[in-house]
């Protein structure tokens, strides 16, 4: 898929060539378990970022607006532990509006990289910043975050790596593959880098439920969205009014965890195979882990990480931690 698609001509771009990712396959296997699951980095086509984005502005999603008033209110502290002349390392590119922030707020960063697997992204993220930022060198690289990237330089030597991970994305992972993606920054930061990391906090459940099932429907629109990506790309016939979204925040595994529930038994068909759902019979589709205090300083110490600053917001609801190499 990612082979249609034309790369950004940059002549900065480092450019890994992920493979294709794995649709096909990936569904194929997750629909052969027992429970059924897909993971959810296929929620994010183009549809399904855009409903993302729609999510962030519902009323019950506190995260990203938390997680923009944190960053704001204690950018001074951030840029003082940073310090000046950094190379940022962002995983993942979203919309920018935090990207702007940070790059805003650090003392004369030298470079931003942002690492992205969509070609497309990453060009829209790029020529965006490039006009605010034009002393900042853009140095995009096309890979995947949850491999290793080796770092490309930047021509006005950096004092250090600042690897910036917001938006709690490490919460849709699981504890071994937090470990692994953390492992892997720990190795672009060298001696001396850091790493801000944006996590969601462990609170009440009803308030955490309700992010995920707002009520104008737009989460479960998003995760409905991914049926109609795989009915589009893999020609499957998964029938929308079949499928139900179902988030529920799991206390004992400090996460949310979000199915599509079939509302009858019915056959599924991909690439000539069938798959049965049984009635009520629940798909995984997201894991959205929210971190305890201790909990998130042990997952990045099992990645030789230590939490050199930590801060929240007024109601310890969102956290930026600050990670140096042990
Ligand atoms: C992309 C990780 C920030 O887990 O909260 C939002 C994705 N899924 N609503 C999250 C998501 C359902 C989101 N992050």
């Amino acid at each position: 898929m990612n082979a249609a698609i034309p790369r950004p001509r940059m002549s900065s771009l480092t450019d890994l060539q992920p493979p294709a990712d794995g649709l096909l396959e990936d569904v194929l296997s997750g629909l052969s378990r027992s429970p059924k699951r897909i993971p959810s980095k296929y929620f994010y086509d183009h549809r399904g970022s855009e409903l993302f984005e729609a999510i962030t502005r519902q009323p019950e999603y506190y995260l990203t607006r938390v997680e923009q008033a944190l960053l704001d209110a204690r950018m001074p502290a951030i840029a003082d532990a940073v310090g000046t002349g950094a190379h940022v390392v962002e995983y993942g590119s979203g919309s920018g509006r935090k990207t702007r922030q940070l790059l805003r707020g650090l003392r004369a960063p030298v470079a931003y990289t942002p690492v992205e697997i969509s070609p497309t992204a990453l060009e829209a993220t790029t020529t965006g910043l490039m006009s605010t930022f034009p002393f900042i060198e853009m140095l995009p690289v096309c890979a995947d975050f949850t491999r290793s990237v080796p770092l490309p330089r930047a021509k006005r030597p950096a004092r250090r790596t600042l690897v910036f991970f917001p938006g709690s994305t490490l919460g849709n992972f699981t504890h071994d593959e937090a470990v692994d993606i953390l492992t892997g920054m720990r190795h672009i930061l060298g001696q001396d880098g850091r790493a801000l990391i944006g996590i969601d906090l462990q609170k009440d459940p009803a308030l955490i439920e309700a992010a995920y099932n707002d009520a104008a429907g737009v989460t479960a629109e998003f995760t409905l969205n991914l049926l109609v990506r795989l009915n589009r790309e893999l020609g499957c016939d998964f029938d929308l009014a079949g499928f139900r979204h179902c988030a529920r925040y799991v206390r004992e595994q400090g996460r949310i965890e979000t199915f599509l529930v079939s509302l009858r038994a019915q056959e599924v068909h991909v690439a000539g195979r069938a798959f049965r759902f049984g009635q009520d019979e629940a798909m995984r589709v997201e894991y959205s882990h929210k971190y305890s205090r201790g909990g998130f300083a042990a997952l990045a110490a099992a990645a030789g990480l230590a939490v050199a600053e930590e801060w929240n917001d007024p109601k310890d609801w969102f956290g930026l931690r600050l990670l140096r190499p042990v």
